[in-house]
């Protein structure tokens, strides 16, 4: 009798998928099965889901000692996905499967008790694996419409047994087809939001360049609203950005039916999220919200309602797009390149200057908003006042342009700034930055003495700049012109602070 069996699968670090040997020996000695190689505890269950799932389909594992060797032995190994490739390597430890069934094969996926194939997340990062190493893909029939995205061979099973009977020449299991390629959820459209020009200039603007927005603003204001339309203005995925989005989404297990989708991603985590759901973590380091709106919108509503440890975790994943997470004996990096939108109050009971001010008074908004750092503030390029929406603006007709003529501009300017081959605007790093976006006379002298009133800070001053760029792009403009910067200025909130005793809008 054969007694030794070997499976291949992956492990997950991050969105890497590592090849991972399910090596299997019977020995004699005391019966039992033991799985050693660094599996966390849905791995060392494992066990008990493969003897229950023998048992149902009659398959009778010998009495003496069965050793499950994940190698190599140092990779942490996590999730239920490790259930297929050590039950196939048993089968063939025992003779059950033909001995080369195994050959040339990636498996994975969860074993039910009954015998039953279920889905495990990262199906599509295992698959693409598996297609770079030549392999045959082995999944749970759920996980097929998935794992053909890949472009490899998929065998997709619903039960032990079917691939028992594939691999001896029965019935012949068939690729399955890829999932669809769908609209994602309706995105709103711009031409919903009444008035309040401006924020949705400033919008417009954003999405060009690739800017963070913050809009403030008294309650009802239509911050929210504005900011769920953000997704509608950006250019849809492409290609490559569709297939790294969706290995986020299948690692985090939210690829529903391997449906993908172009439109990109809106992700608006409360404020009550834990820093795990939000920046990544947990018991098997999955990817968190900021890793969710990869290549889209992250939206924080209600700002500084979030607590202090989680903004400060979004700094360093702002700057360098992706998100590290520290794991017990190593770390985990997932990619985090988004547009933060946020909104928030000008104060914590809401109010703000003029109709429905607070009764509390300037110290409400200079607490409310201390709660919000520097170095977060230096990574919005847009911060704006959103006053409260009129009864007047409710019963304008719809404006005339909405969605569609905006994301028209959007494109061309992201074009623009694609054409000189130095990214987009938001992430011009200095030398660029003075480089690309030099203002004529005009604009200098503006924004010279902008800075000089307003006492900018040099990052405040390199923020303006990088959004005349914007601005200038959208206008098909080479040149950075005084116009640009001075809408540039108009974009800049000036914030309460306690010797100013209440805010100045700047414009
Ligand atoms: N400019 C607008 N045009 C049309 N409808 C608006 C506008 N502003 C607000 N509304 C209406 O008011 C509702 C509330 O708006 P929204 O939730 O966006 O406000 P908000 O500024 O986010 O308020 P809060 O501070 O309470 O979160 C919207 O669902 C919409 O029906
Ligand atoms: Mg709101
Ligand atoms: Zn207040």
């Amino acid at each position: 009798m054969q007694t030794c069996a070997n499976a291949t699968t992956v492990a997950f670090a991050g969105l890497e998928a590592r090849r991972v040997e399910v090596q299997v020996q019977m020995t004699g000695g005391t019966p039992g099965i033991v799985i050693v190689g660094l599996g966390d505890k849905a791995v060392s269950e494992s066990r008990e889901r493969v003897r229950a799932a023998f048992a149902s389909i009659g398959l009778a594992i010998p009495a003496g000692r069965l050793v499950v060797n994940l190698a190599p032995a140092d990779l942490p190994k996590e999730g239920t996905h490790y259930d297929l490739p050590i039950a196939l390597s048993m089968m063939a430890a025992i003779g059950a499967l033909p001995r080369d069934a195994l050959d040339g094969v990636v498996c994975f996926g969860e074993v039910g008790l009954d015998g039953a194939l279920a889905p495990a997340p990262g199906a599509l990062p295992a698959a693409m694996a598996a297609h770079s190493m030549d392999a045959a893909f082995i999944c749970p029939e759920a996980c097929g419409a998935e794992a053909a995205w890949a472009g490899g061979e998929v065998i997709a099973a619903p039960s032990l047994l079917a691939l028992v009977n594939h691999f001896r020449g029965g019935a012949a299991l068939k690729s399955p087809e890829r999932g669809d390629l769908v609209s994602g959820a309706a995105v709103p459209d711009l031409r919903d939001v009444r008035g309040q020009e401006q924020a949705k200039r400033a919008l417009e603007i954003a999405a060009a360049g690739a800017h963070n927005i913050l809009f403030v603003g008294p309650p009802g204001a239509g911050k929210s609203m504005l900011a769920q339309r953000l997704p509608g203005l950006l250019p849809p995925l492409s290609s490559e950005e569709l297939l790294e989005v969706s290995m986020l989404h299948s690692v985090a297990g939210l690829l529903e039916r391997g449906r993908l989708t172009r439109t990109r991603p809106f992700r608006a985590p409360h404020h009550s999220a834990s820093m795990a759901a939000l920046v990544g973590g947990g018991l098997r380091a999955k990817p968190g919200e900021i890793s969710l709106a990869h290549q889209g919108v992250l939206f924080l509503d209600e700002l500084p309602e979030f607590s202090s440890q989680a903004l400060d975790a979004l700094r360093q994943p702002l700057e360098s797009g992706q998100v590290l997470i520290a794991r017990a004996n190593h770390h985990v990096t997932y990619p985090a390149r988004i547009l933060l939108a946020a909104a928030m109050n000008p104060c914590r009971c809401g109010g703000g200057p003029g109709a429905g001010a607070c009764r509390r008074g300037p110290r409400c908004a200079i607490e409310y908003q201390s709660r919000l750092s520097g170095p977060l503030l230096d990574r919005i390029d847009i911060q704006l006042d959103v006053p409260p929406v009129t009864a007047a603006d409710l019963t304008l007709p719809p404006p005339v342009e909405g969605t569609a003529e905006a994301a028209t501009r959007v494109t061309r300017a992201r074009d623009a700034q694609a054409s000189r081959g130095a990214g987009l605007n938001a992430a011009l790093d200095l030398e660029s930055l003075e480089r690309l976006a030099v203002p004529d006379a005009p604009g200098a002298a503006l924004l010279a003495k902008a800075a000089e009133s307003l006492a900018l800070s040099a990052r405040a001053y390199h923020r303006t700049l990088k959004v005349a760029r914007t601005i200038a792009d959208l206008d098909g403009s080479e040149a950075v012109r005084r116009i640009h910067i001075a809408e540039a200025l108009s974009l800049k909130r000036q914030w309460a602070s306690a010797d100013q005793g209440s805010f100045a809008k700047v414009s």
